[in-house]
C-alpha cells in the first residue's frame, strides 16, 4: 500500500519577541486571528489534508497550548446549562483526542531545523507535513491539501512557494528552479536567506512543507548555516542533491506572515471581512475611518470584491 501522510510538525517553541509585552505570558500561537488562536487555522488545516497525528515541538512558557487543545469540563458544564449549544459547538473544534497530540521540548533555541529534527522519534520511516503556524494562508481549498493532491502524483520532497518582491526575498528559503511546470516546480536545489544577488529564483518557501524521512536524517547531521542556526532549507538541499526528488507547489491562495505585526494586521482585516456576523460592520467602519486615504478605501472594497 501507498504510504500517506498522517503526521504533521509544528514548531511553536519560538518566543515571540516581536509581540512583546503580549507574548510574556501568553505563546504567540495562542494570539487571536478574529477569535481563534492563530495555531487553530493551522490545526484546521491539517485535518483537512489527512493528519491525524499532532506533533508540537514546543520551549518553557508554552503550556497554555496544552491547555488550549484539553478539555473544559467546567466551562462545558456551565455552557450546556445555559443552553450555549452554539459555543459548545464552537468548542469541539479545539478537541484533540487525548494521543493524537505529542508535546516535545526543544531545549535550546538552535533554528527551525533543529526544532523539526527534536521530533524524529515520532517519525518512522514515513512521510511527514511541517507547518509553520505564523504562516496562515487563506485559501478555498487549504494550503496543505492542495499540496499533499499534487503529492500524490509526484512523491518526494515538496514545500510551499509563492514569489515575492526582490526586497524580500532575503527572508526566506529560496527555490533554485529546475523545471517550472506552472503550479509544480522541480528544484535543483534551495537556498536559505540569500542576498538579491545570490538569490536563483523569486519563488520564496513558506511554511508548509512534505518531507521524505531522508530531510529527517539529513537533518541530524545538518551543521548550523545561516544565522548561526540549523537550517531546515539545508537538510531539504542536501537531499535534493543526493535524491533529485524536491518540489515546490504554487498553491493558490493568500498567505499572511503572522509573525510580523503588520502581517498579523493584515490577516485579522482579512478573516474579518470573510465573517458573515462581522462583515458590513467592519468593512463599513474601514471605509468611513477618516484617515482611510482613497487609494486605501480601494484595497477595502477590493478585498471585499475578492472574499
Ligand atoms: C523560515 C524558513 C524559511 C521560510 C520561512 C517561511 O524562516 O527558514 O526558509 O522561507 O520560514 O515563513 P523564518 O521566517 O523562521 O526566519
Amino acid at each position: 500500500m501507498r504510504q500517506r501522510i498522517t503526521k504533521a510538525i509544528f514548531p511553536v517553541a519560538g518566543l515571540g519577541t516581536r509581540f512583546l509585552p503580549a507574548t510574556k505570558s501568553i505563546p504567540k500561537e495562542i494570539l487571536p486571528l478574529v477569535d481563534r488562536p492563530l495555531i487553530q487555522y493551522c490545526i484546521d488545516e491539517a485535518r483537512a489534508a489527512g493528519i491525524k497525528e499532532f506533533i508540537f515541538v514546543t520551549s518553557r512558557g508554552k503550556s497554555a497550548l496544552e491547555d488550549y487543545f484539553d478539555n473544559a469540563p467546567q466551562l462545558e458544564k456551565t455552557l450546556r446549562k445555559k443552553g450555549k449549544t452554539e459555543l459548545l459547538e464552537e468548542l469541539r473544534q479545539t478537541d484533540m483526542e487525548s494521543g493524537a497530540i505529542a508535546y516535545i521540548r526543544q531545549k535550546k533555541a538552535k533554528g527551525l531545523g533543529h526544532a523539526v529534527a527534536c521530533a524524529h522519534r515520532f517519525i518512522a520511516n514515513e512521510p511527514f507535513a511541517v507547518l509553520l503556524p505564523d504562516d496562515v494562508i487563506a485559501a478555498e481549498k487549504p494550503c496543505l491539501q492542495q499540496m499533499v493532491e499534487a503529492w500524490e502524483e509526484t512523491r518526494g520532497n515538496m514545500v510551499g512557494v509563492m514569489e515575492v518582491p526582490d526586497d524580500q526575498i532575503s527572508s526566506y528559503g529560496v527555490l533554485d528552479v529546475k523545471d517550472d511546470m506552472n503550479r509544480l516546480v522541480a528544484a535543483r536545489g534551495l537556498v536559505e536567506k540569500p542576498s538579491i544577488a545570490d538569490a536563483p529564483s523569486r519563488l520564496a518557501v513558506v511554511g508548509r512543507y512534505i518531507l521524505t524521512p531522508s530531510v529527517m536524517r539529513e537533518l541530524r547531521r545538518t551543521d548550523p548555516g545561516v544565522g548561526g542556526e540549523i537550517q531546515l532549507t539545508d537538510a531539504i538541499n542536501r537531499t535534493a542533491m543526493q535524491e533529485d526528488n524536491v518540489y515546490g507547489y504554487r498553491f493558490e491562495g493568500t498567505r499572511y506572515d503572522c509573525g510580523s505585526k503588520a502581517g498579523f494586521l493584515e490577516a485579522t482585516v482579512d478573516f474579518a471581512l470573510r465573517r458573515p456576523e462581522l462583515r458590513d460592520r467592519f468593512a463599513g467602519f474601514l471605509r468611513d475611518l477618516p484617515e482611510t486615504k482613497p487609494e486605501e478605501k480601494q484595497v477595502v472594497a477590493g478585498a471585499l470584491k475578492a472574499i
